[in-house]
C-alpha cells in the first residue's frame, strides 16, 4: 500500500492503497492507458491511480460496476464520455458530498480537514460523509419500508408487500443495503395499522414471528392490531405474552394495565 497525498478538493479517503489499472485494454498487454481528458470536478492533473481508487469506491458504495456510469462501445469503455446520465449525476453527487462535509464541519464546529491528509483520521476532525453513508450498497438508496409500500401500492396489498420483503431479504440479508432486524417488519406493520389497514398489519407482524419467534415488540404490535379490531381478550393475551418474553417492555405493561382496567 502506497500512501496517496490528496487535498480537500479530492474529498474522500486519502489513506487509500493505490490499486493497479484494472481495465487494461483487451490484447493491449502492458500498454499505458490513455491520459484522462474529461475531469471536471477533480483537478485535471489528478493521478490515474487516485481516480481509479475513487472509482472502485464508487462501485462498492453503490453496488454497481463501472458500466453503470460509463459507456461501452464495441466492448471498450469510453471513460471520458459524458453520454450516461448516471455519470453526470455522479459528478453532482461528488459536489453534494463535499459540500455536506464543509457544512457539517461548521455545524459541529470542528476544523474541516485541510492540507495533505484532508483531516482523515486526525484527532478532532469531523466524521466524513461518504457516498456509502447514504448509498450503503444501493444505486438508489431507499428504506425497506418505502420499497415495500411501493409494492403494495402497485396492487396486491400486503401480500405483494410481504413478497417484496422476502425477495429482498433472500438477496440482501447480511449486507448493508437494508435493515432486516426485528424492528423492520414491526415498523412496516405499524405503518399499515396507522393507515387504518389492520389486516395488512397483521400479515407483516405474523411474518415477523417466523423470523423472530420470541419478539416481544411483535406480540405487542399484534395486540395493538387486535385491540383496534375490537378483540380486547386477544389483545390482553398477546400483551401478556409480550411481557413474558420481555418483562422490561414498559409500554406493553402500561397497555396491559390500561386494557385490564377498562
Ligand atoms: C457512480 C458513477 C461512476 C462509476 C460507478 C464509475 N465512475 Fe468513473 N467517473 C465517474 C465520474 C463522475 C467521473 C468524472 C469525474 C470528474 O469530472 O472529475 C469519472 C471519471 C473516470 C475516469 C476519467 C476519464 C477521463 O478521461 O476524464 C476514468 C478513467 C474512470 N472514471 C474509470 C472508472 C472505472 C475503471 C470504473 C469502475 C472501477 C468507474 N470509473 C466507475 C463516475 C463513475
Ligand atoms: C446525502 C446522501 C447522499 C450522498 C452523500 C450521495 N448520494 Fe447519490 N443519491 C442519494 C439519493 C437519496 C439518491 C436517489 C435519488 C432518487 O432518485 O430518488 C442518489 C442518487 C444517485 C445516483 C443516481 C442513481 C440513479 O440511477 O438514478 C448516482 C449515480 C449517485 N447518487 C452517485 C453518488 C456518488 C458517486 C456519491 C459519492 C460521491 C453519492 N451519490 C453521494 C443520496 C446521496
Amino acid at each position: 500500500m502506497k500512501r496517496v497525498a490528496c487535498g480537500i478538493a479530492l474529498g474522500i479517503m486519502c489513506l487509500v492503497g493505490v490499486s493497479v489499472w484494472a481495465q487494461a485494454p483487451a490484447g493491449g498487454g502492458q500498454q499505458a492507458p490513455p491520459p484522462m481528458t474529461n475531469l471536471q470536478v477533480w483537478p485535471q492533473n489528478t493521478s490515474r491511480a487516485v481516480v481509479i481508487n475513487f472509482m472502485n469506491a464508487f462501485n462498492r458504495s453503490l453496488g454497481v460496476e463501472c458500466n453503470y456510469c460509463h459507456v461501452q462501445r464495441e466492448g471498450r469503455f469510453d471513460f471520458a464520455s459524458d453520454d450516461k446520465r448516471e455519470k453526470k449525476v455522479a459528478r453532482k453527487m461528488i459536489m453534494l458530498r463535499d459540500s455536506i462535509n464543509v457544512s457539517l464541519a461548521a455545524i459541529v464546529d470542528k476544523p474541516v480537514g485541510a492540507g495533505p491528509t484532508s483531516g482523515e483520521g486526525r484527532p478532532g476532525a469531523p466524521t466524513r460523509v461518504l457516498c456509502a453513508s447514504c448509498h450503503h450498497g444501493l444505486p438508489i438508496p431507499e428504506p425497506l419500508g418505502a420499497v415495500v409500500s411501493q409494492s403494495e401500492a402497485n396492487g396486491g396489498g400486503a401480500a405483494a408487500g410481504l413478497a417484496k420483503f422476502k425477495e429482498l431479504r433472500a438477496k440482501f440479508y447480511g449486507g448493508q443495503q437494508y435493515d432486516f432486524t426485528e424492528y423492520a417488519l414491526v415498523g412496516i406493520g405499524t405503518a399499515a395499522l396507522n393507515a387504518k389497514r389492520p389486516d395488512d398489519a397483521l400479515v407483516y407482524l405474523q411474518a415477523n414471528l417466523e423470523y423472530f419467534p420470541k419478539s416481544s415488540m411483535t406480540y405487542q404490535g399484534i395486540a395493538q392490531v387486535k385491540n383496534a379490531k375490537g378483540d380486547k381478550q386477544g389483545a390482553i393475551q398477546d400483551l401478556s405474552r409480550a411481557l413474558e418474553l420481555n418483562p422490561n417492555n414498559a409500554q406493553a405493561r402500561n397497555q396491559l394495565q390500561q386494557l385490564k382496567g377498562q
